[in-house]
């Protein structure tokens, strides 16, 4: 069962139970959220608040159709340079999520290996895809869908393991290869190995596709995510993130090359077949990201929180994204009802959700939070990390 939530702030949520969903708001009790994705706090900054009022009043909210029909602004496009600009890349598509952007770009894969290979039943002309065993799930249902096109062999490494990636790229006889990351791990809060992914690219030729949907902004320099990091951007041929996460806003990408592009928008049926996103959301985006580039303390900040996170609790996490084994699946749901008791609001995975984690509590690090916060008081307060 869902918990009904109600947003009292950028950093708090109300909790409502069954019966009281909207019936007795009296009952209303204030939880500090751990859960969200707004890192760096955009969703709320009075710039871009202001950027969606005055296009909404200028132009209204539906875009009335998909990219490809009506649904594509001036505002579409002046954030689709800005973010090809700041993922180091020729172009960039926007999509109507970042669900949709991965399931877009795995189809044009598929489309591509069903085009080169010579016949249906000899393959070896197809795409092969290595996609690490813990890739978000639009990253496995659009692999899934590339399958169903016929000529793609798909390859699942172990998390990370660039040993296990590297002998299943030697032992691959197939020309095209893809190889698909998430750039920090939604669940785990671990980052992919940039650095040796750029060795192993150079080494094999592949089709490098980094799905950096929590490190846009808050990663690299200039914010351009997990890849301006490590200094890899330019061996990422594909960079696929989300306007959800920190952008603070809702909608999905894909960095590329113009050539990538036109085949996506002519082939990728995620895109071509879906609204896109309202103009009053692409213009608070814009003005999320110009704000992101402005004020830098605030990628600082979250640093900072991980830092002090890790001095208060003594759990060595190493991003903004906190992943807690807990035990069974039973004990992940009990911390995250006793967090809840002392208004907190964590997530429990179950089995469904996140298999490999037999089972966690999840939380995430918002810039808004402070010490006092982070270190609560709950009894259960940080258990087994
Ligand atoms: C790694 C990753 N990719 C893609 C997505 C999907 O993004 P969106 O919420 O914009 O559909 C998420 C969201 O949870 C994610 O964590």
């Amino acid at each position: 069962m869902f918990p009904v939530l109600v947003m009292t702030s950028h950093v708090t949520m109300k909790i409502l139970s069954e019966c009281e969903s909207g019936l007795c708001p009296k009952l209303f009790r204030k939880l500090l959220l751990f859960s969200g994705n707004d890192y760096m706090g955009l969703s709320s900054h009075p710039t871009v608040a202001e950027a969606a009022t005055k296009v909404a009043q200028d132009y209204g909210m539906g875009t009335r159709g998909s990219a490809l029909i009506c649904g594509y602004t001036t505002y579409h496009r002046l954030l689709e340079s800005c973010l090809a600009e700041s993922k180091n890349k020729e172009d960039c598509l926007l999509c109507p999520t970042g669900f949709s952007a991965n399931m877009a770009f795995m189809t044009v894969v598929g489309y591509v290996g069903s085009l080169s290979a010579v016949n249906e039943t000899d393959c070896q002309d197809g795409v092969a895809i290595f996609s690490d065993a813990l890739n978000h799930a639009s990253i496995i249902d659009g692999i899934w869908l590339a399958e169903r096109q016929g000529c793609v062999q798909v390859f699942i490494y172990r998390h990370c393991d660039m040993f296990h990636l590297n002998g299943l790229l030697l032992n691959c006889m197939m020309k095209k290869k893809v190889v698909v990351t998430d750039s920090l791990f939604s669940m785990d809060g671990d980052l992919a190995p940039m650095v040796q992914l750029s060795k192993l690219r150079k080494k094999h030729g592949f089709l490098l596709v980094v799905d950096d949907a929590h490190g846009t902004l808050v990663y690299g320099k200039n914010g351009g995510g997990v890849p301006e990091e490590f200094g890899c951007a330019n061996d990422v041929d594909i960079c696929i993130g989300t306007l959800s996460k920190a952008v603070g806003c809702h909608g999905g990408f894909i960095a590329c090359s113009k050539r990538w592009k036109q085949l996506i928008q002519s082939r990728g049926r995620a895109f071509i077949f879906s609204t896109s996103t309202p103009v009053p959301i692409i213009a608070a985006a814009h003005a999320a990201v110009t704000v992101a580039k402005k004020e830098t303390w605030r990628r600082k900040a979250i640093w900072n929180q991980v830092q002090e996170f890790r001095t208060l609790t003594g759990i060595p996490i190493t991003s903004h994204i906190i992943s807690l084994i807990v035990g069974s699946e039973e004990q992940a749901l009990k911390a995250s009802r006793v967090k809840q008791a002392h208004a907190e609001m964590w997530l429990s995975y179950n089995s469904n959700q996140a298999p490999h984690l037999t089972y966690a509590g999840y939380g995430s690090l918002l810039v808004q939070h402070t010490p006092k916060m982070i270190l609560g008081n709950s009894p259960l307060h940080y258990p087994n990390a």
